[in-house]
């Protein structure tokens, strides 16, 4: 397990997302279809919490690790591509 996670660290895709320079228009967008359904449409919480601070709490690395690995059900893990994570913790980032 331990090994799992830090390879997935290193790995190319959080890399790359870190890289880019998310739109936070784009990161809305993609919230509104994928996760207001749990955290509320302005992120206030639901069945999920609120997310404002959230990049306060968790780093990056462990937002994109939250939202692409599914390791605290009932939140699904999702499969997005770099651009798109990044445009999500854009979004998260303009939460405050
Ligand atoms: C099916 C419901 C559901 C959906 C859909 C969902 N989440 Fe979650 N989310 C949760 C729940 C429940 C938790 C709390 C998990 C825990 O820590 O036990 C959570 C936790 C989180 C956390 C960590 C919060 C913290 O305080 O540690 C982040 C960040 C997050 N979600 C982002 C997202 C994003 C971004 C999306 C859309 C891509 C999304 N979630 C979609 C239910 C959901």
């Amino acid at each position: 397990m331990f090994f799992k996670i830090n390879n997935y660290e290193k790995s190319s895709y959080i890399i790359k997302t870190l890289e880019l320079n998310g739109s936070v228009e784009q990161g809305y967008s993609l919230f509104k279809t994928n996760c207001v359904g749990c955290h509320g449409i302005t992120a206030r919480g639901l069945v999920g919490p609120d997310l404002h601070s959230i990049t306060q709490r968790l780093n990056d690395k462990q937002i994109i690790k939250q939202v692409t690995q599914g390791l605290t059900p009932p939140m699904p893990s999702f499969e997005i591509d770099p651009v798109n994570m990044s445009d999500l913790l854009r979004y998260l980032h303009s939460l405050e």
